[in-house]
């Protein structure tokens, strides 16, 4: 893994957005994206750039199962707010919330990674080391799953929410299986209470309990932390 700390969010965005222009240089045709407050300052440098995604494909790694699009609450309405409003991409996919029968849309979303392979993956980290949404316990080969979320997940969450009761209990999410076959994965995490998180995917083993540990064994990962996510390391 290249690690790369930088003093705050906003330079951690400004190195992620080089990152993302040098992809587009090389032909990047595929971008995962990810949503939460981390890669909100990569999106701001996005927005605010002459770079062009209009004839590229962007594959979002999960949606909360129970939301419309147009929730403000869903992550097809972050993304539209924070990225794709001002920057639209040839075609954007994001699981459906809305699906009726989950086996379907999880191979619906399977094939549409299948057929589009990710070139540059961009990944948060929850507090007790999920992507995506692959809570600790998730198979490491996993595929796009329907998933219950650790109450972990749901109380950090809950921010976002009027009352966690309204944080829905099921996501849909790329598997860590899927994520690993993206060309480079670019993990961002910002503040102290990443830090035991950052540590144990660096540093410690490979294990199912901390789902990010899994991109020790990509050969390609970038990792921009600020000093407090840093400091456990
Ligand atoms: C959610 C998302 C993850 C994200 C994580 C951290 O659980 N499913 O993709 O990485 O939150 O969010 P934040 O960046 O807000 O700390």
């Amino acid at each position: 893994m290249n690690i790369i700390t930088v003093k705050d969010a906003q330079e951690g965005g400004q190195k992620a957005f080089n990152i993302f222009k040098e992809a587009l240089a090389a032909d990047a045709k595929v971008f995962g994206l990810a949503t939460g407050s981390t890669p909100i300052t990569l999106y701001n440098a996005l927005t605010a750039s002459d770079l062009d995604f209009s004839q590229k494909i962007s594959i979002n790694l999960d949606e909360y199962v129970g939301l419309a699009p147009d929730n403000p609450q869903s992550y097809h309405y972050f993304m539209q707010q924070h990225l794709f409003n001002q920057k639209p991409f040839k075609t954007s996919y994001v699981p459906n919330g809305l699906a009726k029968d989950a086996d379907a849309e999880t191979q619906r979303y399977d094939d549409i990674i299948a057929a589009n392979p990710i070139d540059l993956q961009i990944l948060g980290i929850g507090r007790n080391g999920h992507i995506g949404f692959n809570e600790p316990g998730s198979p490491l080969n996993g595929k796009t799953h329907k998933v219950p979320l650790t109450q972990s997940t749901i109380d950090a969450n809950a921010r976002f929410f009027d009352n966690e009761e309204d944080v829905p209990r099921f996501a849909y999410s790329m598997g860590i299986g899927s994520i690993m076959t993206a060309k480079h994965i670019l993990l961002m995490a910002y503040g102290e209470n990443k830090a035991d998180a950052i540590q144990k995917m660096v540093e410690g083993p490979v294990t199912n309990h901390v789902p990010a540990s899994a991109l020790q064994n990509h050969n390609h990962v970038t990792v921009i932390v600020d000093e407090a996510a840093a400091s456990k390391l």
